[in-house]
């Protein structure tokens, strides 16, 4: 059974049982993350604005926490998020797992910086997992949506009206400000990475105004569903046989970094 890797907010270590901590040094950042079990799957948790909300979304250290991952021989990683809504029916309070994503951030962070490399991201969620989800919510009845679009931007501040009716009109469903570069640079590693999303408001222009506080209430208000969900999730991205369509980065990654 294969380790994984988990990206969310601070808090879900507690879902675990006989957890450590441990930390990895990246030049002057210490990484610390948290290792557990659960469903017999051991899991490595990061919180990914710090254990102390300490990183804004445009300075999260994901590269740190990639190579962290990789550096433990972790190869699929779950990533949990806020997001808005792009969709009159989808409501605060709804779970998506989206299996694609527009890049509105720009960010252009990479792995390959030295080295000319195009990683391939046609399809920027590992498929397998995302069917995998879409399979298993649907046996056991849970609402969650799959197969929807995720609409990256920079942040941190929110988005205007203008931006969410353009970014409706070219096709996304939700909007948040971390799964690029999270998504990216975890492929450009050969990890398989799924992400899993809460809806916690209507996106700029759908409701009055977006705020942080209402962000944070809804997300407090979806965690028991949310540990419920990972409860059976995890094991089942740590028991998955996955294909190498995602691992194929991985031999770039290692000769470039040697790990
Ligand atoms: N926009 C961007 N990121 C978000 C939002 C939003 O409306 N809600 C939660 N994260």
């Amino acid at each position: 059974m294969a380790v994984v890797g988990l990206v969310g907010g601070t808090g879900l270590e507690k879902i675990f049982s006989g957890v450590e901590e441990g930390s990895y040094r990246a030049g002057d950042l210490e990484i610390r993350f948290a290792r557990g079990s659960i469903g017999g799957v051991e899991v490595v948790f990061i919180p990914r604005h710090g254990w102390s909300h300490e990183y804004p979304p445009h300075r999260v250290p994901y590269e740190a926490y990639i190579h962290m991952f990789r550096s433990m021989g972790v190869d699929r990683v779950v990533g949990l998020s806020a997001v808005g809504s792009l969709r009159p029916d989808l409501g605060p309070g709804s779970i998506v797992v989206p299996s694609q994503l527009i890049d509105y951030s720009l960010h252009g962070r990479t792995l390959y910086d030295s080295r000319v490399y195009h990683v391939d991201f046609t399809r920027p969620y590992c498929p397998q997992l995302v069917e995998l989800v879409a399979r298993e919510t649907a046996r056991r009845g849970v609402d969650a949506k799959p197969y929807y679009t995720y609409v990256s931007t920079y942040g941190p501040r929110f988005e205007t009206a203008a931006e969410i009716s353009m970014l409706r009109r070219a096709g996304g469903d939700v909007v948040g400000m971390t799964s690029v570069p999270e998504s990216v640079l975890a492929r450009e590693a050969g990890i398989h990475y799924l992400l899993i999303c809460v809806v916690s408001n209507y996106a700029a222009g759908m409701q009055e105004r977006v705020t942080e506080e209402e962000v944070y209430r809804v997300m407090s208000r979806a965690r028991e569903r949310i540990e419920d969900m990972l409860r059976w999730v995890l094991p089942l991205v740590g028991e998955a046989d996955l294909s190498d369509s995602c691992t194929l980065p991985y031999e770039a990654y290692r000769e470039v970094y040697g790990v």
